[in-house]
């Protein structure tokens, strides 16, 4: 598939030339074929699922059943029912937090995170530590943004009851060694979460192959819809743990006193879910796998490799991280500027970026930055988006001297 065929499909594209999208990492933009499976599915195909006899209701439950499936062979999962549909990253991440991390965290052990863990692969097992009386212990950062592996193995000490960590970085674009991250967990049995946001659409991912224990993805990021996303997990743990919600859909029988519960995933899935956000995610890894990952990576790179030349050759830009092993993902500062005043002048240029911590105040901690300008790559960008990019920053810098 050509390039431009790919941007084609996005009517935001189509309808401004001038407008320039760098911020995929916070959301993407979504194709048409996702904005017509669920306006479609909405006008002609829509009712609750799992509730009615009716044919509408037959007809959504099998369209929603078939995102699962796609979702489940998408990730390389054994069965469908190893997906628990949730809200996206953080509902993901606090899910299992409540329910697995309960389970097997208790008192006086240890979580590990890394430094740059996004706040939704931080906050939710901070919250865990404190209700149980837990730490959390953490993998430092390179000063090339890698996460410091030789410490990580110092850290697996018996006291560890759990590993969370992110594949790839929102602000430093890392992918990160998460198979080995797995590895040397699983030789000391300690159960591993991979936080798949900002990666499930920029490569391959095979769960057998990471052997994490849990892996969650969010649509919105994959060029799929706001308010769905889902989690992988094995089926020996999501038959043990408990429910999240109570509600209806989730229990087998419900008496006045007691209740029981469906299998999983059914048991994680109470209320109403997002059916149409269900058919545009469906829609959305369809999108992704007819560019094919091949043909999706090269585009990524090149016009990443692009990017990473332009920024660099501005002598004032300093770039966060330095590692060859990662997406086009670039967090900067420029000197003598504030972030926020560059992000302002590139709005006002039409180049939409992100601007502060990205979610991520502790790695910015860390990295000694009060702050960022935040670029992140679609596979719809191209080499005039970093132009224009490049022009902007060169304004800014004129203005703000
Ligand atoms: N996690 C999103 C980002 O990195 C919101 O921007």
């Amino acid at each position: 598939m050509q390039h431009h065929e790919i941007r084609e499909q996005f009517a935001l594209f189509r309808a401004s030339k001038n407008q320039v999208y760098l911020d995929s990492g916070a959301s993407s933009q979504k194709p048409d074929s996702v904005i017509d499976a669920m306006s479609d599915f909405s006008k002609y195909h829509y009712a609750n699922v799992h509730r009615g006899i009716h044919k509408l209701s037959q007809e959504s439950t099998r369209a929603f059943e078939k995102s699962r499936q796609h979702i489940a062979d998408f990730l390389g999962a054994k069965s469908a029912e190893e997906i628990i549909f949730v809200k996206g990253l953080t509902e993901g991440i606090n899910l299992i937090a409540a329910t697995f991390g309960k389970m097997v965290v208790k008192k006086g052990q240890s979580i590990i995170i890394s430094e740059m863990e996004h706040h939704s692969n931080m906050v939710p097992w901070m919250m865990l530590a404190q209700e149980v009386g837990a730490k959390i212990k953490t993998i430092p950062v390179t000063k090339q943004g890698e996460l410091d592996m030789h410490t990580y193995r110092h850290l697996l000490t018996e006291d560890v009851a759990l590993v969370s960590v992110m594949h790839i970085s929102n602000v430093l674009g890392t992918i990160n060694p998460i198979e080995e991250i797995s590895k040397l967990a699983k030789e000391k049995n300690i159960p591993v979460v991979i936080d798949g946001a900002q990666a499930a659409h920029h490569l391959p991912v095979d769960v057998q192959n990471i052997d994490c224990d849990f892996y969650v993805i969010t649509g919105h990021k994959m060029y799929g819809p706001t308010g769905i996303g889902a989690i992988w997990g094995k089926r020996q743990h999501l038959e043990k743990m408990p429910p999240y919600h109570g509600g209806g859909e989730m229990v087998e029988e419900v008496h006045l006193q007691d209740f029981t519960v469906k299998a999983p995933p059914a048991k994680f899935e109470a209320g109403t879910p997002n059916i149409i956000g269900a058919v545009g995610l469906d829609y959305a890894i369809s999108f992704i796998e007819k560019i094919g990952w091949e043909r999706l990576q090269e585009i990524e790179q090149n016009v990443s490799c692009y990017c990473l030349e332009q920024l660099q050759a501005i002598q004032e830009v300093r770039i966060l991280g330095q590692t060859d092993h990662k997406i086009g993902i670039f967090a900067f500062e420029i000197d003598g500027l504030h972030p926020a005043d560059v992000a302002t002048i590139l709005d006002q240029e039409g180049v939409a970026v992100r601007v502060g911590y990205h979610c991520a105040q502790p790695l910015h901690e860390q990295l000694g930055s009060m702050g960022s300008v935040r670029v992140s790559l679609g596979v719809y960008n191209n080499h005039m988006d970093i132009d224009r990019l490049i022009e902007g920053i060169k304004k800014a810098q004129e203005l703000l001297r």
